[in-house]
């Protein structure tokens, strides 16, 4: 059997309460044992000396446009970006073409998945048919085909009675529904309601959008008992929502995007179309709410919402495809916020890997001894930059484009095999 033993590493695993400087061997696909000083002669070595080990990343929230829109990513591409931005499982959502929203387009993305061999790549199902908000899907056989979440991402089920039903098969099978907030009555510009949006004329996406959505998701996940999981989250108010709804006990998850925490709307007027995104850059003090809110533990992970599109998609400010790619540029982010003291290295590892595995009831995101090895080896400090060298998506949108990054993933190991290695 192979074996790989990670030497002195600083391991950071929260499930396990651990943090400091150890080693780890891998046997086979599994975890075989952490100790202070392992010797095994037969093992391949990587020396971690001055790197950080923790469980891969776990994202729950990236567009891989496969089926239908492959000329932004695909699998294959996507699965090269997520391995390199040190994740080893990502939910891909369901608006492709046709979007996933039956067995067959489910096991289209699993066995491709599984060819590609880089990543765990799993399905969430539409909510509704062709995501048109109108009818559900067969929830109960996209579950059996493999999906892992529920979801019309792109667009919120604007139907309370439809997201009313979606949380009571939810319960009964135990698969959790996730939701994009944002009101399609009242979100129809392109940026949020602040002076930026004003400035330069445009109609808007205020935070009420989101908010309205979100408190209506909160009380129907805490009446049916179905788990409600609030995709990108970014208002000062939706934070509150979500708090009070999880202290009376409501299945209440929710996940914040890496760019919403470190953009704010002004951004726009640097970057134009690459700062558009849905939900859209917010105010100073939401940034400011949804920080404190990672390190108090209201905000359960950290999600990329990895969106490529093509630059023809992203010319004009008022009409391009909103979202950004963000699979590789994670970790440096979530880094600078631990650089400034926002949050601990351990709640970094918390958000990225052992509390998105929990919400969708996965045995990874852990590197217990038995566990599936599926790890992430990373040096925080070592600088690059995401340009046409580095980055690894079909697609360059990100504001972020160009800029210097701090953090960069050395060894990705899903199922004990080296799938990403740093050069
Ligand atoms: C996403 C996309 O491009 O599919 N865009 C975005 O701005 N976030 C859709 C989504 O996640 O809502
Ligand atoms: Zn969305």
């Amino acid at each position: 059997m192979l074996k790989l033993l990670i030497k002195r590493g600083t391991l950071v695993d929260p499930s396990q309460d651990l943090e400091g400087v150890y080693d780890l061997l891998v046997e086979g696909n599994r975890v075989k044992k952490i100790d202070r000083e392992i010797f095994e002669p037969e093992a391949e070595i990587i020396d971690a000396e001055g790197l950080v080990v923790a469980p891969g990343f776990v994202d729950l929230h990236v567009h891989f446009r496969d089926p239908g829109q492959t000329y932004k990513e695909d699998i294959e591409t996507g699965s090269r970006c997520a391995v390199a931005g040190g994740y080893t499982t990502v939910v891909c959502m369901p608006n492709t073409d046709p979007p996933i929203d039956s067995p067959w387009v489910v096991e289209y993305v699993i066995l491709k998945a599984r060819h590609v061999n880089l990543c765990n790549v799993l399905p969430a199902g539409a909510v509704t048919k062709g995501r048109k908000g109108k009818e559900l899907t067969d929830m109960y056989s996209l579950k059996d085909a493999g999906c892992v979440a529920f979801t019309d991402d792109g667009s919120p089920v604007m139907d309370s009675e439809i997201m009313r039903r979606a949380l009571e098969i939810s319960s009964q099978i135990g698969v959790p529904v996730f939701d994009h907030c944002e009101d399609d009555r009242i979100a129809t510009g392109s940026l949020s309601s602040g002076e930026v949006a004003t400035l330069l004329g445009y109609s808007s996406r205020p935070p009420e959008a989101e908010d309205v959505l979100n408190a209506r998701d909160c009380i129907l996940a805490y009446h049916t008992g179905g788990h409600v999981h609030i995709q990108h989250l970014t208002t000062a108010l939706g934070v509150e929502i979500v708090r009070y709804f999880k202290e009376k006990g409501a299945k209440v998850t929710c996940e914040v995007n890496p760019h919403h925490l470190v953009l704010s709307e002004r951004e726009v007027l640097r970057y134009g179309s690459l700062a558009r995104v849905n939900p859209p850059l917010r105010s100073g003090e939401d940034l400011k709410a949804l920080r404190s809110a990672l390190a108090d533990g209201t905000i359960d992970c950290v999600a990329t919402d990895h969106a490529p599109h093509a630059e023809f998609e992203k010319d004009l400010l008022g009409v391009s495809m909103p979202g950004m790619i963000g699979l590789q540029t994670a970790l440096p982010i979530m880094l600078s916020l631990v650089e400034e003291g926002v949050i601990t290295l351990r709640k970094m590892v918390e958000l990225m890997s052992t509390n998105p595995a929990r919400i969708i009831g996965l045995d990874r995101g852990t590197l217990k001894e038995g566990a599936v090895a599926d790890i992430v080896v990373f040096d925080p400090k070592k600088e690059w930059v995401l340009d046409e060298e580095t980055n690894l998506s079909k697609s360059k949108n990100t504001p972020l484009w160009g800029g210097r990054l701090r953090g960069k993933v050395i060894y990705t190991i899903k199922d004990g095999r080296v799938v990403h290695k740093d050069n």
